[in-house]
């Protein structure tokens, strides 16, 4: 911990998480709960609930859950200890000096340092783009139509011809020849010396979510070669895990978000007004970045160069998006090569037009399948279909299958029976896609026995920290022990411990992990979604169920543990008398 925990558990219990919340957003008492429309993904109706009681935020639709610190964290982008050094402003606590170890201290100097080396960079090439020298790069982005007020609020700036002076205004700032190369800023050469990287180009200053400067993309004037040239991977410049644009497109509220090739494709849709717009960073897209824009949206449309190197690309993309649980549709570009050349050509209200087009990522991939085959030669076309079933088979849930089976044999004119017959051929070859697993999500339950184990769990807790007088009528029955996985058993331990005290802090528990993952899934015991059953009778038996389930998984677990854990024993022993005793038992929950 980087903070003692005391201090952490004062700043939290000192922030009360609905005034927090509310001063980001709009909260609505309804019940013993407020209510609004979740922050972390888009919706129309709320349902991101905030328990003053719990001190705890609950998504019902995307199953974010959490504290409040990870809701800063969430909502800020947050480390855990910015949110506590924050929060703790916030309430007026005082935070100790000195918390760091030396190697963490040093890590966290260096990082400062280099953010502070990007941003002087920064001030530099915007200052010299509008100067008499940089009238070139000026005229540059001009001429590719940008306007003051978009080169200001990009911080576009120039690198100038002459390579020492960039190096000579940071060593006047104070930074070191080594840092300064360590940024990627610049080389070092017998013959010159320390030079800038970059030269004669105009700058993109790469932001972070934070609007940090956390690294450069250089684009030559005309048709020099390479045209782009980037910052090389810093410690503050992870290009698998940023994305340009985003800094502004995570508050653009749009319902998606776009996500570009290049630079000038983001820039330009910004400026027409489409502020959802995003870039990955001189590299293709990867499954983190995926992860990060599903923080806020659900809905990524790929606005892809046209040409096949694009095409390829969107194919790529549209598989990653799926295996983040995300729904991906392209939009069509054409005639024109990318969304700068498109807006240029045909402006804003056109390209709304094709984001409401946009095609579905399935259909998109057929299509470009089909244009593989020949559709005169039966042969081919044969093999068209065929490679179709096996696309099919790609989706796990059947109604989803059959849905899409139904509308490509439409659209290209298939009998649906045989189409069916080929999947169910293919599937029985090669067996169908399994459900792709969505850790961050609440909503897709996996079935397999262990997660049916660890869900009894999660719902067992949740429901004493919603019902804590429950504790005491089953407490003779359960310990923690019962719960097998290895963070669940942690939570329950801290949890029964202060409720046989007669303390109550669900909230202040998820604050006891360090790992951020920890903490995510800390909070996600006391906020699993409990089955809503009308009568009291429904209810003691849903919990009743719960309650054996766990009591059943243990004592298998145990049972299996036999002969190589010593503790075994005594919890088979103890498991099968509570088993027994609580099949004939009724626990009221009035
Ligand atoms: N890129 C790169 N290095 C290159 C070419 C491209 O890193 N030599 C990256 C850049 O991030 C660029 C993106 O790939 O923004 C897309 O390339 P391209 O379509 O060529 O870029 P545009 O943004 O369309 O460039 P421009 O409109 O300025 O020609
Ligand atoms: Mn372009």
């Amino acid at each position: 911990m980087y903070y003692p925990e005391e201090l952490v558990e004062e700043v939290r219990a000192k922030n009360d998480i609905v005034d927090v919340v509310s001063g980001y957003v709009k909260l609505q008492k309804k019940g013993g709960n407020y209510w609004a429309c979740c922050p972390f993904h888009n919706e129309n109706t709320p349902s991101f609930s905030v328990s003053g009681n719990k001190q705890m935020y609950h998504c019902f639709g995307c199953g974010v859950s959490g504290n409040v610190f990870t809701f800063v964290m969430k909502y800020e982008n947050y480390s855990f200890p910015e949110a506590v050094r924050m929060l703790a402003d916030r309430a007026g606590v005082q935070l100790p000096k000195v918390e760091y170890s030396e190697e963490q201290k040093a890590r966290e100097n260096k990082r400062a340092r280099l953010l502070e080396v990007n941003k002087e960079a920064a001030k530099f090439f915007y200052y010299q783009l509008r100067q008499p020298h940089g009238a070139v790069g000026y005229q540059y982005l001009k001429k590719r139509e940008l306007s003051d007020e978009t080169m200001h609020r990009f911080g576009l700036g120039y690198a100038g011809k002459n390579g020492a002076e960039l190096v000579q205004y940071l060593r006047n700032k104070g930074f070191e020849d080594e840092l300064i190369k360590e940024a990627g800023l610049a080389n070092y050469s017998e013959k010159h010396g320390l030079m800038s990287q970059f030269w004669n180009r105009v700058m993109y200053p790469i932001q972070d979510i934070n609007h940090r400067v956390i690294g450069f993309g250089g684009r030559v004037m005309g048709d020099g070669e390479p045209k782009y040239l980037n910052s090389p991977e810093t410690p503050v410049f992870d290009k698998r895990r940023n994305l340009y644009g985003l800094n502004f497109a995570r508050t653009a509220r749009s319902g998606n978000i776009i996500l570009c090739e290049g630079y000038m494709d983001v820039i330009a849709m910004h400026q027409a007004g489409f502020t959802q717009a995003v870039a990955s960073l001189g590299t293709a897209f990867t499954p983190e970045q995926a992860n990060l824009l599903r923080r806020y949206t659900d809905n990524v449309l790929l606005a892809y160069d046209s040409d096949g190197a694009g095409v390829k690309a969107a194919l790529r993309g549209i598989g990653i998006l799926r295996d983040a649980g995300l729904t991906g549709k392209v939009i069509n570009m054409r005639p024109y090569k990318d969304p700068d050349e498109f807006m240029k050509a045909l402006g804003k209200e056109a390209f709304q037009e094709r984001i409401d087009q946009a095609e579905n990522s399935f259909f998109f991939e057929i299509r470009i399948l089909e244009g593989q085959f020949d559709m005169n030669d039966p042969e081919s076309k044969t093999k068209f279909h065929r490679e179709i079933a096996k696309k099919l088979c790609e989706f796990s849930e059947e109604i989803e299958r059959d849905n899409y089976l139904q509308a490509i044999a439409e659209k290209y004119f298939i009998g649906v029976d045989n189409l069916r017959k080929l999947v169910a051929g293919y599937a029985a070859q090669t067996g169908l896609a399994k459900p792709v697993e969505r850790p961050k999500s609440g909503i897709q339950a996996k079935n397999t026995p262990e997660e049916n184990a660890k869900r009894s769990q999660r719902l067992l807790i949740t429901w004493i920290t919603d019902e804590p007088a429950v504790y005491g009528k089953i407490k003779k029955y359960v310990s923690a022990d019962d719960f097998t996985e290895d963070l669940y058993k942690k939570v329950a331990e801290r949890l029964f411990s202060d409720l046989d005290e007669g303390r109550f802090n669900p909230a202040g528990i998820i604050s006891t992990f360090e790992d951020e993952e920890e903490q995510r899934q800390a909070a996600e015991l006391f906020n699993t979604n409990l089955p809503r059953l009308e009568t009291g009778q429904e209810r003691e038996k849903a919990f009743h169920d719960i309650l054996l389930a766990v009591k059943k998984n243990s004592y298998e677990y145990y049972t299996s543990k036999l002969g190589t854990d010593v503790n075994a024993l005594n919890q088979v022993i103890a498991g099968k008398k509570a088993l027994e005793e609580l099949a004939k038992t009724h626990i009221s929950l009035e």
